[in-house]
C-alpha cells in the first residue's frame, strides 16, 4: 500500500512516502526548487518521492495532507465574530483553503497526469495530530504521551495527547490567540528577528542575557489554573493565520506581531541593522526563561494525566533544543522522541503514517533509525558534475578519504562533507555537513569569516561518537538529531572550545556507526589524530537552502573559502586557501 503524504501551501512544503507502514523517502520542496521555506504545491517533492519508488501518481492508494481546514470550525467562527476587523480575511483564507482541496487537480497537474486515473483515497489530519503522528509513530514505543506545540496550525497551537498501539487519543488542544510559538515569534521580532524561522537564531542569543525582564513577560505570557493566556495588548491582532502569509511566489512573510503596547513598555524595536545591547539580550533571556515555564508546566500536567516516562514530541517549538535539554530534570518524563523534522516539513509523514496506521489499521513495523530519508547520487554524476565545474579533484578509497579528511581537520581547514542520502529535517547530521576542528578557539570566527557569516552570538554545533557522550555532556540521553542541549563537562570545555557556547553547553548530535557507519568511522580517525571524539558540525549551506545535489555543494565550495570538499569518494582541495 503507496500512501503519499503532503505538506502544501503552507511554510515548508513537503512530501513523504510511506510503503507498507515504512517512510522511504522524504523531503521539503525548498530543497529542490531552492527558495527557503517554500511555503506553495510541493510538485517536486513530490515528483522525487514518486521516483524513488518507482510509481506513477496512478499506483499512489492514499493521499495524506496534514491540514484540515474543517478542525476546529466552530473556534475559528466564533473567534472571527468577536474580532469584526478579521471576519473578511477569515472568509478569504477559508476560500482558499477550499481551493486547495482539490488534491487530485493539484497533483494531476503537477504530474501532467489524467485526473480520471488517478485512484487514490485523500484524506486531511488536523495540523497538530499530523505532528504528533510524526514523532509516535517513527518513535519504537507502543505507549507514550504525545505533545505537539508551534505557532498555530488549524487554529490550534499545542496538542497533548495519549498515543497507544496504533491509536492517537486527543487530550487537550490550546485555541489561537494563545500561542507559545506567537509570544517567541513576537519578542523575537521586536528584537530585530522578523524573517520565518528566525527564532532559533534568538535562542542563541538568550544566555548572554540576564533576568531584567522575566517578571514583565510573566504578564505577556500569564497562567492560571494551569492553561497559558497571551495578553492580547501585547500583539496586533493576528487572525487565524497567526500573522504568517503566503505570498504569490511560494514565500513566507510574516505580519508585525508586536503591538504599540510593547513599544511603550519596552521603547522603538531593534531593526536588524542595528546594534544588539543589553535590553536585547535580557528580552531573549526572559523570552526563553518563560517559554520553558509554561513548556514544563504542560509537561507536567500531560504527565498527571498520562503518567509514563517516554514522550513523542513534535510542532515548530519543539526545535527548541535548550528547553528539551532540560526537561528531563525539570518534569517526569525520562525519555523523548522528537521527530527531526519537528515544524511543518514533518506534518507529510505524520499525515501519512496517521492515515497508515490510526485510519487504515495496518501493523505497525517501523522505527525511524536515522533521518537519511533524502535522494541520494551517484559515483558517475557527483565526477561528471565535478568536471563540469572545473574542479580539481582525486578519488580516494575508503579509508583514504577518511584518513585524509580527519587530517585536514586536525590542522585546521574547514571541509564539506557530503556523503550519502540528504537529511530530512533542518538539521545536518553528517551527510550534507561542513566539518571543522571542535577545540580551536578561533574556529567560530573563521567558519564565519570563511562561509557561514552567521551573527556572532550563535553556537557552532558538536558531533559526538554515541559511546562518549558520557564523558562530554551532564547529561547521557541521546540526541541523534541534534535536538537537545546539555551542559559540557568543565573539564572538557577547553578541549571543545570552539562548541561551547557562552552557558558552556553544547547542542549535541550523538553518532553511533548503526546510524551512519561513515560519519561515526571519520570521527574516530579525527579522534586518533587528535585524542577528541568530537568534531564541529554546522549545515551545509551559505544564506540558502542545505545543499541537495552534487552541483549545488560543489557551488558553494566554489563561491566560499572552504578549504577542502569531500563528495562521495572524490576529495578537491583549493590550493591557496
Ligand atoms: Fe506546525
Amino acid at each position: 500500500m503507496l500512501i503519499l503524504g503532503l505538506n502544501m501551501f503552507h511554510a515548508d512544503a513537503s512530501a513523504a512516502v510511506v510503503q507498507d507502514g515504512k517512510v522511504l523517502f522524504a523531503i521539503a520542496e525548498e530543497r529542490l526548487n531552492r527558495v527557503k521555506h517554500y511555503a506553495g504545491f510541493p510538485a517536486l517533492a513530490v515528483k522525487a518521492c514518486l521516483d524513488y519508488v518507482g510509481a506513477k501518481i496512478s499506483d499512489v492508494d492514499h493521499v495524506a495532507v496534514g491540514q484540515d481546514s474543517d478542525a476546529n470550525l466552530a473556534k475559528k467562527v466564533q473567534y472571527a465574530l468577536v474580532n469584526p476587523t478579521k471576519v473578511l480575511n477569515f472568509i478569504r483564507v477559508q476560500q482558499r483553503k477550499q481551493a486547495m482541496r482539490n488534491v487530485r487537480k493539484l497533483l494531476a497537474n503537477a504530474l501532467d497526469a489524467d485526473p480520471a486515473g488517478l485512484k487514490f483515497q485523500q484524506h486531511h489530519v488536523e495540523h497538530h495530530l499530523a505532528h504528533i503522528a510524526s514523532a509516535y509513530y517513527c518513535s519504537p514505543w507502543e505507549n507514550a504521551a504525545g505533545f505537539s506545540y508551534d505557532g498555530s496550525g488549524d487554529f490550534v497551537s499545542t496538542m497533548a495527547a495519549h498515543c497507544e498501539g496504533k491509536q492517537i487519543e486527543v487530550l487537550d488542544r490550546v485555541f489561537l490567540p494563545d500561542s507559545l510559538g506567537s509570544f517567541y515569534t513576537m519578542i523575537c521580532e521586536f528584537i530585530g528577528y522578523k524573517q520565518y524561522g528566525d527564532e532559533g537564531k534568538v535562542m542563541g542569543l538568550a544566555p548572554y542575557g540576564k533576568d531584567g525582564f522575566c517578571e514583565e513577560l510573566r504578564k505577556v505570557v500569564a497562567t492560571s489554573n494551569g492553561a497559558f493566556r497571551l495578553d492580547q495588548s501585547y500583539f496586533q491582532p493576528l487572525g487565524s493565520n497567526q500573522g504568517m502569509q503566503v505570498r504569490e511566489d511560494g514565500t513566507v512573510a510574516l505580519a508585525r506581531h508586536y503591538s504599540r503596547r510593547m513599544v511603550e513598555r519596552f521603547g522603538s524595536p531593534r531593526e536588524p541593522h542595528m546594534e544588539i545591547t543589553r535590553r536585547e539580550m535580557d528580552l531573549a533571556f526572559a523570552m526563553q526563561q518563560r517559554f520553558e515555564e509554561i513548556f514544563f508546566c504542560l509537561l507536567k500536567q500531560l504527565h498527571e494525566k498520562i503518567p509514563m516516562h517516554d514522550l513523542a514530541m513534535a510542532g515548530g517549538c519543539a526545535l527548541n533544543s535548550v528547553a528539551n535539554g532540560k526537561l528531563f530534570d525539570q518534569t517526569p518524563f525520562r525519555r523523548t522522541w522528537i521527530q527531526p523534522a519537528a515544524g511543518d516539513e514533518g506534518l507529510a509523514i505524520g499525515a501519512a503514517m496517521y492515515v497508515c496506521h490510526a485510519l487504515l489499521q495496518q501493523e505497525r513495523n517501523y522505527v525511524m533509525r536515522d533521518a537519511h530519508l533524502g535522494p541520494e547520487f551517484s559515483e558517475a554524476r557527483i565526477e561528471a558534475d565535478l568536471k563540469k565545474a572545473g574542479v580539481r579533484y582525486r578519488r580516494l578509497g575508503r579509508e583514504r578519504l577518511l584518513e585524509l579528511v580527519a587530517d585536514k581537520i586536525a590542522d585546521g581547514a574547514v571541509v564539506g562533507w557530503f556523503q550519502g542520502r540528504m537529511e530530512w529535517g533542518p538539521r545536518a547530521l553528517g551527510n550534507r555537513s561542513i566539518l571543522a576542528h571542535p577545540g580551536r578557539a578561533d574556529m567560530k570566527d573563521i567558519l564565519n569569516a570563511r562561509i557561514k557569516h552567521r551573527e556572532w552570538f550563535r553556537p557552532f554545533a558538536p558531533s559526538i561518537l554515541a559511546e562518549r557522550q558520557h564523558e562530554y555532556f551532564e547529561h547521557d540521553h541521546p540526541s541523534p538529531f541534534m535536538l537537545h542541549v546539555y551542559k559540557i563537562r568543565p573539564e572538557k570545555r577547553q578541549q571543545l572550545c570552539a562548541v561551547n557556547h557562552v552557558d558552556n553547553t553544547g547542542r549535541l548530535q550523538t553518532v553511533s556507526r548503526e546510524e551512519n557507519a561513515l560519519y561515526y568511522d571519520l570521527i574516530c580517525a579525527f579522534e586518533r589524530k587528535t585524542g577528541i571524539p568530537v568534531v564541529l558540525n554546522t549545515s551545509f549551506n551559505e544564506n540558502e537552502p542545505i545543499v541537495c545535489a552534487p552541483e549545488e555543494a560543489i557551488d558553494c565550495f566554489k563561491r566560499t573559502r572552504m578549504h577542502v570538499l569531500a563528495i562521495g569518494p572524490f576529495m578537491a582541495e583549493k590550493s591557496a586557501a
